[in-house]
């Protein structure tokens, strides 16, 4: 049973975002540092996921590429961590902790802000203008780079 103690111990809750659909705004002040949630979710290999979402054009997902190839999708088993949105001057990150994502504020937060992070999606295939566009970014930051796209390493 929820109590009022456990309540008061909420960092953050789930509701309609500025920047896209629903987003992850914090409740109270959270310090520089702090580790928030895990991104749950099923791993998938790629070829998994491709299977899964052969037939789907559109760039909204609630995956997480993992760096050894294997997917978390938040479709299924996910938490709140999936409603976090990308900024490009984002104030958390997503940290990889033994094949583990969790989301870490990288300073500190004040009541009422969205939480965000740098989604640094890089697609197998050339970053055209079109794929820019259809991955437009609505972070709001000043230095806004227009697209949720990361610029490719070399
Ligand atoms: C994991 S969901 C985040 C939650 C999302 N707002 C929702 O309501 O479903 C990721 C998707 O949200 C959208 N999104 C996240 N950050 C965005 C941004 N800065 N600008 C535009 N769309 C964004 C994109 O469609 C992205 O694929
Ligand atoms: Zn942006």
């Amino acid at each position: 049973m929820a109590t009022s103690k456990n309540k008061s111990r909420r960092r953050f809750v789930v509701r309609n975002s500025g920047i896209h659909g629903k987003g992850v705004f914090a409740l109270s002040h959270i310090p520089k540092g702090t580790r928030l949630i895990e991104y749950k979710g099923q791993r998938l290999t790629e070829a998994q996921v491709d299977r899964r979402y052969a037939k789907d054009d559109n760039p909204h997902t609630f995956l997480f590429a993992l760096d050894d190839g294997m997917v978390i999708d938040a479709t299924t088993h996910g938490n709140s961590a999936r409603w976090i949105n990308h900024s490009c001057a984002p104030n958390c990150e997503a940290v990889d902790d033994k094949d583990r994502i969790y989301i870490e504020t990288l300073r500190a937060i004040r009541p009422g802000e969205e939480l965000s992070y740098n989604y640094g999606i890089e697609l197998e295939e050339r970053h055209t203008p079109a794929l820019k566009r259809l991955y437009q970014c609505r972070c709001g930051a000043r230095s806004c780079k227009g697209t949720i796209l990361s610029v490719k390493k070399k």
